[in-house]
């Protein structure tokens, strides 16, 4: 066992090994073989290089940290218990359908998190090599530039991002609300990208109908860090233990968002 505080001693340290070990796996992103499968649902994709990627941090972070847990998004089982003083939440390729159908704007997410707290957040965009990074305490970073905490704008001013097909589907009249009294829709197609925009403060917000855990990992921190929102539609912090609906946004969209949700009837 590892004594209390002693990875936050190392956190630097650590914050290095894993930034090499990306780097080391976006190298030969474009070297691995796939055929590209289906999961749930035949929009739902996976390919050799998510589970390759899973397989390669999972490796990396086990050869030093042995008793770690780990929660990859491609060997998860949801019959697990994942609760542990260490663990790491792993998403290999976000933005799957980005990848199949682009090659371009997909992702790899990780977030470390001590005793239920987060420590340590990544979203590595691999094309464009930008690892964006925070560390508890420390801000949140573009490769070594430093973040500032995005201007707080309102619905009305600022771009904003749904997760496009599931709110439609599931919430329409949000949907429409969103795109007629927000200042503009885009969409990049990937929880971490997407969310990486309010962030830089490129987006207002960014909704998801319904997340896995490694879909949303990071946000703790990086939102943490930069005073923004991140909060399920019940206005609670989301859980790691499932799947979940969430919210990354400054606090005056947040509001402009509660308003709708009350007006229709949607937030408790
Ligand atoms: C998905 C993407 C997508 C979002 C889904 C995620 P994946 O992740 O982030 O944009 O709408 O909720 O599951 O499957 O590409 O890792
Ligand atoms: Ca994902
Ligand atoms: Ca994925």
């Amino acid at each position: 066992m590892y004594k209390l505080g002693e990875i936050m001693e190392n956190l630097k340290e650590l914050d290095r090994f894993i930034k090499s070990s990306f780097r080391k796996v976006s190298k030969i992103i474009d070297k691995i073989e796939y055929k590209v499968e289906n999961k749930t649902n035949e929009r739902d994709l996976v390919t050799e290089v998510d589970r390759e990627m899973e397989r390669l941090i999972t490796e990396a972070i086990k050869s030093r940290f042995p008793d770690h847990t780990i929660l990859g998004e491609e060997t998860y089982n949801p019959e697990k218990d994942y609760s542990s003083d260490n663990l790491w939440v792993i998403d290999p390729i976000d933005g799957t359908t980005n990848f199949v159908k682009q090659f371009y704007d997909f992702s790899t997410l990780l977030a470390y998190f001590e005793n239920g707290e987060p420590m340590l957040s990544y979203i590595y965009d691999i094309k464009k090599d930008e690892l964006y990074s925070a560390m508890k305490g420390e801000g949140v970073y573009k490769n070594d530039e430093k973040i500032e905490t995005p201007e707080n704008l309102g619905l009305n001013e600022t771009l904003i991002s749904v997760d496009i097909r599931r709110t439609y589907q599931y919430m329409p009249e949000l949907f429409g609300k969103l795109v007629m009294e927000g200042f503009g829709m885009r969409s990049v197609g990937g929880s971490g990208l997407d969310g990486i925009r309010v962030i830089e403060g490129r987006f207002g917000a960014y909704m998801n109908f319904s997340g896995g855990p490694w879909d949303f990992a990071p946000y703790y921190l990086f939102c943490d860090e930069l005073g923004l929102v991140f909060k399920n539609l019940d206005g609670e912090t989301p859980s790691l233990s499932g799947y979940s609906n969430y919210i990354i946004a400054t606090s005056k969209v947040y509001e402009d968002f509660k308003k709708i949700l009350d007006e229709l009837g949607e937030l408790k």
